[in-house]
């Protein structure tokens, strides 16, 4: 309801749920057949049903109408101490935001120490820990394969963890800095600047001949020209650049893939791709534990 600028539909939500609870009492209790005065026998309805199938009309057991009124009461009693009554907070003050806050400070007093025991360790160190490396990959699991993998083998656009090709760097703080902080790799539009598409199909032959894939050799040389644009980033020699994640193109290793096509579309159209920080929402002591889980990985090759 706090997301109403004015007060109007907390009142008529509040109006509109206490006169359905009132005109569902009023309902039960003009609808009900009072009992008859003792020694005056029951009537039958006069309908009949299946041929012989009658019904007397007696009064519902009591027994079952109080249930009815039972609930009534339960319900207005419980808007008095529980939200439910449009704005209104109720007098105890319960509310679902913060039993899950109560929960959340809970369980971070009962995990807590357990992420928090390998925070202060070497990373290097923790990658080596069974412990950790088990805990690692259950947070990784949890937070990190709906785009990695869950064997951290990547997809195209989301890199592969396990190799030992790195585009910010393979260093332990490195790898570190990429999951607390988050990446962005940029690559700007650059189909015009190498001529348009006849440009942009020399340009990516040169490209495929960098990691000795099929490619039109004298298109490739026309290309190798253009590269000049491509240099500040990918480096003179192509091999990357880790400071902004630009990758090695000389490796056989694609982020995107290796295809005419698709390195066509990354020159003609860029590329834009983000990993999200996991700091504020998994804290330090588990971006700990997955930068060591992630190390491990490609460590073991
Ligand atoms: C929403 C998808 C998404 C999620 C979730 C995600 N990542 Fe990423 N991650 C990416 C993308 C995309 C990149 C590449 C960014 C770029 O191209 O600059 C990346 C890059 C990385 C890198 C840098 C790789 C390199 O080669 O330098 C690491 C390390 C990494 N992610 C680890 C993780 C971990 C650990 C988690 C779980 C906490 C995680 N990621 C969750 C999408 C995701
Ligand atoms: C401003 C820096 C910048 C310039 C200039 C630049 N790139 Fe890139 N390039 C990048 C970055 C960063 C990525 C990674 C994008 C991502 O993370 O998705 C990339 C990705 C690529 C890819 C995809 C590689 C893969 O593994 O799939 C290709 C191919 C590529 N660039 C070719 C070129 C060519 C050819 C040029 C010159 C015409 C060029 N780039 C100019 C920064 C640059």
């Amino acid at each position: 309801m706090s997301d109403f600028t004015s007060d109007f539909w907390g009142l008529f939500v509040a109006a509109a749920t206490l006169v359905s609870i009132v005109g569902c009492g009023v309902l039960l209790w003009t609808q009900t057949t009072k009992r008859p005065p003792t020694g005056v026998k029951a009537e039958l309805h006069g309908n009949v049903w299946d041929g012989d199938l009658q019904e007397y009309n007696n009064p519902l057991p009591r027994w079952w109408m109080w249930l009815f009124y039972i609930t009534i009461v339960f319900s207005l009693l419980y808007l008095v101490f529980y939200p439910g009554l449009g704005s209104f907070a109720g007098k105890s003050g319960w509310s679902s935001a913060a039993a899950y806050q109560a929960e959340m400070k809970a369980a971070e007093a009962q995990y807590g120490p357990i992420f928090n025991q390998f925070a202060g360790m070497d990373l290097a160190q923790v990658a080596k820990d069974p412990k950790a490396r088990a805990m690692g990959e259950r947070l990784f699991q949890n937070h990190c394969a709906q785009c990695h993998g869950a064997d951290a083998g990547g997809a195209i656009g989301f890199p592969n963890l396990r190799d030992n090709d790195w585009l910010y760097g393979s260093d332990p703080a490195i790898i570190k800095t990429s999951i607390a902080e988050g990446r962005n790799g940029i690559m700007p539009p650059l189909g015009e600047a190498v001529g348009g598409e006849p440009g942009i199909a020399q340009v990516t032959h040169y490209v495929r001949s960098l990691s000795s894939l099929p490619h039109d050799a004298s298109l490739a040389k026309e290309g190798a020209t253009k590269f000049a644009l491509c240099a500040a980033c990918h480096g003179a020699d192509a091999k990357g650049n880790p400071a902004m994640g630009a990758p090695n193109l000389t490796d056989g290793v694609w982020l995107y893939s290796s295809s005419e096509a698709s390195i066509a579309e990354s020159i003609r159209l860029g590329r834009n791709n983000r990993m999200p920080g996991q700091k504020e929402f998994l804290g330090e002591a588990k971006v700990h534990l997955l930068a060591a889980y992630v190390y491990s990985l490609s460590e073991k090759k």
